[in-house]
């Protein structure tokens, strides 16, 4: 925290600590909450968390308390879950119970309340599922494989000219396909107008939308209406910042479809189709905001988790060329060298899948889930889990437990093959990086499409070696990873 924050926040914290007493008490009740680290007045556990690895701090607990760690995260009440079961006894065995959100000031201020992840359980969430599920449902996503495959042959070429610039390629190539299956778009070059408003919106609600900021406007929301002589640390700037990008995001390809509608050159996608369904009746306007709202957040949930995901594939890739050589040989083997692999080689490929897998599971991309929110008090294993507390997963720890996968942090894809070389059934990994229950991920069957997609194509035509500076050394060092709203190269940030 920079001392200008450090001191804001002092001051914030003595004039607010009724405001901030009121919502940390507990519910009344003779049960006892599960067992935790101890909290600040009034700040709770927010300040011992690890602001860019939250989840090595919710492993380290996990140590000491157990499988589920009580917490106080600025003023709210918080259960952090370390195990794969306790996840899902709660949030798929109780789904009506735990699917909701708590409903953060912040989220409305910044404009970003109604991405699908915010929404509480409503009428309004279940629109946007309704939606997602038309057109992102598993049969579905099998349609889309063509464009996958096209994008792929995209991304080698681009890959092919300037190699340097694989993250801005691999970026491209995730934003691409959401643009063109939810949204009709299809980009053809880095410098596209519409690409650059969504990519640029995004990068300042991922940068800008962080645990420091949501946790300062939650705890002191009139600090975006105080008088400018109270210094605020830049967050009236940056709130605004978000909104208009959250704006431009929702509107601007909403422009091109009309215009595409009306000159009658809209080709198929899940916007279009749920235009065409209502015909001439039109859209009601619940449906149209719903609509708008779910794009913008497919864009934002789908392609920075993508383009991590391959981001670190290409990292594991750089760092296991014997791995490599196996995946390339048995792509070899299976299509012949020089040609390109669709979907209908992937039975055949099982590397490619255990490449997969162990590439979400080594560095998940959203290492501590979205929190889902406690809908009414309940009662697990004897504690307490008060209504309005958030659960969050540590996903992290559950893919690092080193009972179900020995040597956690190494990379080792052949953990997800049998001795003679199948898949095994430990399919868990899509599951657990996507979620639970109600809440699960709807765009999980593209994002795992897209991501094989991806990997299947790089590694038929390229090798990912180490880069070299003028003397030859060696200019990739361990990669360092950063928590966002997903995981990405630190050098990013
Ligand atoms: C590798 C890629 C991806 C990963 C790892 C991922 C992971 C997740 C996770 C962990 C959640 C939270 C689930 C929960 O609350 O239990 C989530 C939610 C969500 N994801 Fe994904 N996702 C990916 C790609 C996508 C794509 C491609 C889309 C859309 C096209 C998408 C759309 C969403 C939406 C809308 C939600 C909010 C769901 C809700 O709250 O009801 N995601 N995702």
């Amino acid at each position: 925290m920079t001392p200008d924050y450090q001191l804001l926040f002092l001051i914030l914290s003595c004039v607010s600590a009724l405001a901030l007493w009121q919502r940390q008490r507990r519910a009344s009740s003779t049960l006892s909450l599960p067992p935790g680290p101890f909290g600040l007045p009034f700040l709770g556990n927010s300040l011992g968390i690890n602001a860019r690895k939250p989840q090595l701090t919710f492993s380290e607990w996990r140590r000491h308390y157990g499988d589920l760690v009580y917490c106080r995260v600025w003023g709210y009440h918080t259960l952090v879950v370390n195990s794969e079961k306790i996840a899902r006894d709660l949030l798929e065995t109780r789904p009506s119970n735990y699917s909701d959100k708590v409903q953060a000031e912040s989220a409305t201020l910044l404009g970003i309340g109604k991405l699908t992840g915010f929404i509480p359980y409503s009428d309004e969430w279940r629109l946007h599922r309704r939606l997602y599920h038309q057109a992102l449902r598993q049969d579905i996503v099998a349609s889309y494989h063509p464009t996958q495959l096209q994008m792929a042959k995209r991304l080698i070429t681009a890959l092919m000219d300037t190699p340097a610039e694989f993250e801005c390629h691999l970026e491209m190539y995730s934003a691409s396909i959401i643009l063109s299956i939810v949204h009709g778009y299809d980009v053809t070059s880095k410098h596209d107008p519409l690409l650059a408003i969504v990519h640029h919106g995004n990068d300042v609600v991922m940068k800008n939308s962080t645990p420091l900021i949501i946790g300062l406007i939650d705890a002191f929301p009139w600090l975006l209406k105080a008088p400018k002589w109270i210094p605020d640390g830049g967050v009236k700037e940056t709130v605004s910042a978000v909104r208009a990008s959250m704006r431009d995001m929702r509107e601007a390809p909403f422009d091109y479809i009309s215009q595409a509608l009306e000159d009658k050159t809209a080709g198929r996608s899940m916007i279009v189709d749920i235009y065409q369904k209502w015909g001439d009746k039109g859209l009601p306007d619940i449906v149209l905001a719903a609509l708008k709202d779910a794009a913008t957040g497919a864009f934002i949930a789908g392609t920075d988790t993508t383009f991590s995901t391959l981001n670190n594939f290409v990292y594991a890739m750089v760092l296991h060329p014997d791995v490599q050589k196996r995946a390339q040989l048995q792509l070899d083997s299976v299509i012949g060298n020089g040609q390109l692999p669709t979907f209908d080689n992937r039975d055949e490929l099982p590397l490619i899948d255990a490449i997969l897998r162990e590439t979400i599971r080594w560095i998940p991309t959203i290492p501590n889930n979205l929190a889902h929110g406690v809908y009414n008090d309940d009662v697990y294993e004897g504690y307490l889990i008060p209504k309005g507390a958030n659960i969050i997963v540590n996903t992290w720890e559950i893919l690092h437990d080193k009972d179900r996968y020995p040597n956690p942090d190494r990379f080792a894809p052949d953990r997800f093959l049998t001795p003679d070389g199948r898949l095994t059934g430990d399919s868990m990994t899509h599951m657990v990086v996507f979620g639970y229950g109600r809440r699960v991920c709807p765009g999980r069957h593209l994002a795992e499409a897209s991501v094989w997609a991806a990997i299947a194509n790089l590694l038929a035509t390229f090798d990912f070696e180490e880069a070299k500076d003028a003397e030859g050394r060696s200019i990739v060092q361990d990669p360092e990873w950063m928590w966002g709203v997903s995981v990405t190269d630190a050098r990013d940030a």
